[in-house]
């Protein structure tokens, strides 16, 4: 069993350079599944090698996919159509990885065999009747223990076209339920209470896949054949968040990030940076695919506290951990509202943060919803928890930058589901990190 390992930041820490960071996640999820699914070969470059996407490539090479790493961060995907899947011979590890079980749910559900997909325990105690429900309408036969995974999941080709309002903001249910219209019997239509990440749409158009829209409604033509094409993933917006957030609260960083995604959909936390009086500019913005890019601009100043309103939550849903620390370095007080989702994510992320800026020493009111927290010159160190989460992991290690006194943050090895390499990008920006080895209790 790999050993456990903990960051240990030391005070003193400022921040300069000139930085990328590893592709985005949600992206080469994606590029993965519709790469399988077309008829030919998608090439996918700045493939992001975390564990997150492994375990989609893993489950997808159990389907019967022939999937191949060329060179570092490429791969190869020999795509066998939406009728070519084998039957699995074992259960389908999606490991830490929401987006890995929901969006492959979708897919199963049109496939006529029978599958089981499960994770980790934080995995498998997360909420998955959102997608249960929808694809049970459409004729997939799914047994589950009570709404959570494993779910065993016994497909049917084709799937009935479904007409459906999804109840939550989710693009992975959004996705899910596209990736199931692709095998239904006819059009299948849905509207979502709020717009999220729109990368499944995207995709599927540059796989020659026509998605309609009617007003706020999104349309998928069933059996539709998807045509390989090569991927190149952007630096991913929610990974480079952590080095946005940490220099525009410190005065005289200067940072650029390169090559970032920067998709409507993604980048709503520049919105409420800007609105906290942070210095941030978009440089050189052009078209990657179908994905907005470009370099992120961050001169460090103080920060002030503002309000984030229910409205705001979808186009921040990964960055709310960087953002509350944002927020607790700021001048006042900083709300959230309209965030229940973020209770049902890796961890309990507004429980974990909560704990952990208690710790260092943060005066927080906790709600159901959201999270209300005053600004302070600088944190208290001591030891914080990552509750196993990777975003809880990594906004605390930026937290490290305001401390006084060493901070040891526990259980960080998690960080790999979306950022590998994380330690060591944050050491050559300026944060002074050490990464400890623990053996396994
Ligand atoms: C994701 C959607 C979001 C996000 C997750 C990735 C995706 O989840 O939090 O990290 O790639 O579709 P929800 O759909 O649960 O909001």
């Amino acid at each position: 069993m790999e050993a456990t390992q903990d960051f240990i930041i030391a005070p003193g820490g400022r921040l300069k350079g000139r930085i990328r960071v590893p592709g985005d996640k949600s992206i080469c999820h994606r590029a993965l599944l519709l790469g399988a699914l077309a008829k030919g070969v998608t090439h996918i470059a700045n493939f992001l090698e975390s564990t997150d996407c492994l375990a989609t490539l893993g489950c997808l090479q159990m389907l019967g996919v022939k999937i191949e790493r060329t060179r570092s961060n490429c791969v190869t995907v020999d795509g066998v159509g939406i009728h070519g899947l084998q039957v699995p011979k074992h259960k389908l590890d999606c490991s830490n990885s929401g987006t890995s079980l929901r969006l492959l749910a979708g897919v199963l559900a049109g496939q006529p065999f029978e599958s089981v997909l499960s994770g980790d325990a934080s995995l498998r105690s997360r909420p998955m009747q959102r997608i249960i429900e929808p694809l049970t309408r459409m004729g997939a036969v799914i047994h589950s223990p009570s709404g959570y995974a494993p779910l065993a999941i016994h497909g049917r080709r084709p799937l009935t076209r479904l007409r459906y309002e999804i109840p939550i903001a989710s693009a992975q249910v959004k996705s899910s339920l596209l990736l199931a219209g692709l095998q239904a019997d006819g059009e299948t239509w849905l509207m979502e209470p709020a717009e999220t990440r729109d990368h499944t749409e995207r995709m599927l158009q540059s796989f020659g896949c026509t998605v309609l829209r009617d007003g706020n409604w999104l349309g998928i033509c069933g059996d539709t054949t998807l045509r390989a094409t090569d991927i190149t993933a952007p630096g991913d917006f929610s990974s480079a968040a952590f080095f946005m957030v940490a220099a525009s609260g410190q005065p005289d960083a200067h940072i650029i990030i390169e090559g970032i995604g920067v998709n409507p959909s993604r980048k709503g936390m520049l919105n409420v940076l800007q609105a906290m009086g942070a210095d941030i500019r978009l440089l050189h913005e052009h078209m990657l695919g179908n994905e907005p890019v470009a370099d992120v601009e961050v001169r460090g100043g103080n920060l002030r506290g503002v309000d984030i309103g229910p409205e705001v939550v979808p186009f921040v849903i990964d960055e709310l951990p960087a953002l509350l620390i944002a927020a607790s370095s700021a001048h006042g007080v900083t709300t959230l509202r309209g965030a229940s989702e973020l209770r049902v994510k890796e961890s309990d992320r507004l429980q974990a943060m909560a704990t952990g800026l208690r710790t260092l020493g943060v005066e927080v009111d906790l709600w159901d919803d959201g999270i209300r927290v005053t600004g302070r010159e600088d944190f208290r160190g001591g030891v914080v928890d990552s509750f196993g989460d990777h975003r809880i992991a990594m906004a605390f290690a930026i937290a490290g930058l305001r401390i006084h006194s060493p901070l040891r943050i526990r259980d960080c090895r998690i960080v790999d589901t979306s950022f590998p390499g994380f330690a060591d990008l944050a050491r050559i920006v300026g944060l002074c990190i050490d990464v400890s080895e623990l053996p396994n209790a």
